[in-house]
């Protein structure tokens, strides 16, 4: 007999390059739990934008049926990231009158109402209203107005608009795999959640979560969104260049890439070779400087962080985060690439992994996994908010729980170390 959980939760991310899924569970103890993930080849997005339904279904999916056998879990619903060139957010406010003598949640709902009431064209939606920080009457840096006293409640709020075609795509290829969109969430936001630490997003920092298409932006200063931003630029671009200046085929440069790739050609050594695989499977691999990997991985990685730079000079934010920087996403993982940042930025930068899970976490250790990671956190507690229930969730009060098929647990174990077998495989 199926056995029903409505503590289990599960998030999504469509990624340029890989669609991941994973099952987790919030903890007594606060410590999100990882009770399974799934990935598969992303087809049908270009720079984080789904660009074909039927295959971006095709890849959710695969991830989906994998996700599943490894937490014998059935997934009905999802948390799921959202990226792209449409995104835009903008600093914005709103005021409303107190009513009665202290502020209730229902002021909060409108202060919030009132700040989103901007000109936003029929094409777009609203995606978040993310609160900077409150002033009632004269007192500002107000973090949590509720139950304080005052006539006149004013809100500084980021407001993230999308294309609502490019949220209704999302929504579709979800459909067509079953699924229900809990949320729809910004990637950027959701890696924040997973790799940031409270002393980070209380002084000022500046997240950049490199993907495969892009690199996204985010400025996050008194535990506030402050910019988001984006450069249409990521890993794959990178592989497309070693493809062409050396030769290589699309696999070969992926592969190099990853196994020998450099962003700074002062750390490898100009007498080491490798070998490239051509394009053309018929001819040898032919042999290449090391450091010419290098050159070509660090021209293209100082082409994204100048156009980061460039979006961070003109966000007027770059000032507060005095926290530095932390580059996550699979992209963020080449060699040098911290100190390349360090050295553009000229500020303090680090590799950001998903923090703070337990469970099977060796799964998801990877900046790769920060956007689903993150997703899961911000899905674990948006339902703590709603009073740790599914159930209780949403209007029209249908019953939404996760499933699971109840296998024994000889089966589900097994079934767990094939899965970790194999990525301990792939990861080596
Ligand atoms: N060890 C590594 N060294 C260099 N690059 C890596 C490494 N691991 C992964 N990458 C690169 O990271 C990129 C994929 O990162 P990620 O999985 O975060 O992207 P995505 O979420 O699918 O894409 P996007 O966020 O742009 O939509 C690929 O270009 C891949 O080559
Ligand atoms: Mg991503």
């Amino acid at each position: 007999m199926a056995r029903t959980n409505n503590n289990i939760i599960a998030s999504m991310d469509i990624g340029t390059t890989k669609v991941s899924v994973v099952v987790g569970e919030m903890g007594p103890d606060g410590v999100l739990h990882i009770l399974g993930e799934g990935s598969a080849p992303s087809h049908g997005l270009k720079e984080g934008e789904i660009k074909d339904i039927e295959k971006t279904a095709h890849s959710i999916q695969e991830a989906l049926n994998a996700a599943e056998d490894i937490s014998g879990y059935k997934i009905s619903r999802v948390y799921v990231g959202i990226a792209g060139g449409h995104i835009t957010g903008v600093n914005s406010n709103g005021i409303i009158k107190i009513h009665g003598n202290s502020v209730t949640d229902k002021d909060m709902a409108r202060v919030l109402e009132s700040a989103k009431a901007l000109a936003i064209p029929p094409e777009r939606k609203v995606i978040h209203v993310l609160p900077q920080e409150y002033t009632i009457d004269d007192q500002r840096y107000i973090s949590n107005p509720l139950g304080m006293a005052g006539t006149r409640l004013t809100a500084n709020v980021h407001i993230i608009t999308g294309r609502d075609a490019s949220i209704k795509n999302i929504m579709r290829a979800c459909e067509e795999c079953g699924l229900e969109v809990e949320e729809v969430v910004l990637e950027s936001l959701a890696s924040a959640h997973a790799v940031l630490s409270p002393s980070e997003r209380k002084n000022g920092v500046i997240l950049i979560d490199m993907g495969g298409g892009t690199s996204d932006i985010l400025i996050i200063a008194e535990d506030a969104v402050k910019y988001t931003g984006e450069v249409p630029m990521g890993g794959e671009h990178m592989t497309n260049d070693i493809v062409r200046m050396l030769r290589a085929s699309r696999e070969g440069a992926e592969l190099i890439k990853i196994r020998h790739g450099c962003v700074l050609d002062s750390m490898v050594q100009p007498a080491e070779q490798i070998e490239v695989p051509e394009i053309l499977s018929e001819h040898a691999p032919h042999m290449v400087q090391r450091s010419v990997l290098a050159m070509v991985c660090q021209s293209r990685m100082e082409e994204i962080f100048s156009l980061i730079e460039q979006n961070l000079n003109a966000s007027g934010f770059k000032e507060q985060a005095v926290g530095g920087v932390v580059l996550t996403g699979g992209a963020s993982l080449i060699r040098g690439c911290r100190e390349l940042a360090e050295d553009m930025f000229g500020m303090p930068a680090r590799i950001g992994y998903p923090v703070n899970v337990g469970g099977m976490k060796e799964m998801v250790d990877d900046p790769k996994f920060s956007t689903v990671v993150g997703l899961l956190r911000y899905g674990a507690e948006q339902e703590r908010k709603r009073g740790g229930n599914a159930r209780k969730n949403k209007a029209g009060g249908r019953t939404r729980t996760m499933e699971a098929e109840g296998p024994k647990t000889s089966e589900r174990l097994g079934r767990w170390f094939r899965a970790l077998w194999q990525w301990i495989k792939d990861v080596r």
